[in-house]
């Protein structure tokens, strides 16, 4: 990523956290998401860890981040709905439907998301699409059906792809589906968890952002779905 985007990145960690800081008290949970511009958040949420309790972490790598910054991790069964996720996006669209999973971490993102009540999408400009697909949609699968899944794909028009050498933090596959723009988001979402052995696919459209941050050269733009 170019230096304008990283600055972008850090731009709108900052617009979340004021965006959140009223909220933040003691014995509030919130969720933290995965990648470089959920790490940003991470590393200015550190100076606010005696201001709230913990947080719940999308991955083993936020998760490690968090606690290097002093913040405690929590396990989401052992808290109740959670009242903020904060999290990036490798995609979203003008009605707030994403692509996410580009970190591999898509399923415990939309478990974490699942259960929460307001999805704060912290994204630079280059995410915002008129429509979805570009960006190749990551699907997480049980190891043994990964064929299965890349051939049912190829029926939908898609170009499945193996991404080879990586394990989910649950121990399972991903395949990069190519070639394809999405018209349709929630029925997609809903096509591909119907194959069976899909764990989860990278759409984020029954579940989609509440609010969108985006870093553009002249400053961060809040926008409401
Ligand atoms: C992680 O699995 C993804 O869903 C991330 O949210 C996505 O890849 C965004 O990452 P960046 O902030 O690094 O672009």
């Amino acid at each position: 990523t170019s230096r304008n985007q990283d600055e972008m990145k850090r731009a709108v960690a900052q617009a979340a956290l004021d965006e959140i800081r009223a909220q933040l008290a003691r014995d509030t949970v919130i969720g933290v998401g995965t990648g470089s511009t959920a790490n940003y958040f991470i590393d200015l949420l550190g100076d606010y860890r005696h201001h709230f309790d913990g947080a719940v972490a999308s991955s083993e790598e936020s998760a490690e981040r968090l606690r290097r910054n002093g913040i405690a991790v929590l396990d989401l069964n052992s808290v109740g709905p959670l009242p903020l996720y904060i999290d990036g996006a490798d995609e979203i669209d003008q009605g707030f439907a994403m692509i996410k999973g580009g970190g591999a971490a898509l399923t415990r993102e939309k478990i974490v998301a699942a259960c929460s009540e307001r999805f704060i999408c912290i994204a630079d400009r280059t995410k915002r699409v008129p429509r979805l697909g570009t960006f190749p949609l990551p699907v997480e699968v049980i190891p043994m059906a990964r064929s299965h899944v890349a051939r049912q794909t190829v029926q939908l028009g898609f170009d499945p792809v193996y991404r080879e050498g990586v394990l989910t933090d649950n121990g399972n596959q991903i395949l990069d589906l190519h070639s394809r723009m999405i018209e349709d988001p929630a029925a997609m979402e809903t096509r591909l968890n119907d194959i069976t052995g899909v764990v989860t696919n990278g759409l984020f459209a029954h579940r989609g952002a509440d609010i969108l941050l985006l870093g553009t050269e002249t400053g961060v733009e809040r926008h409401l779905r």
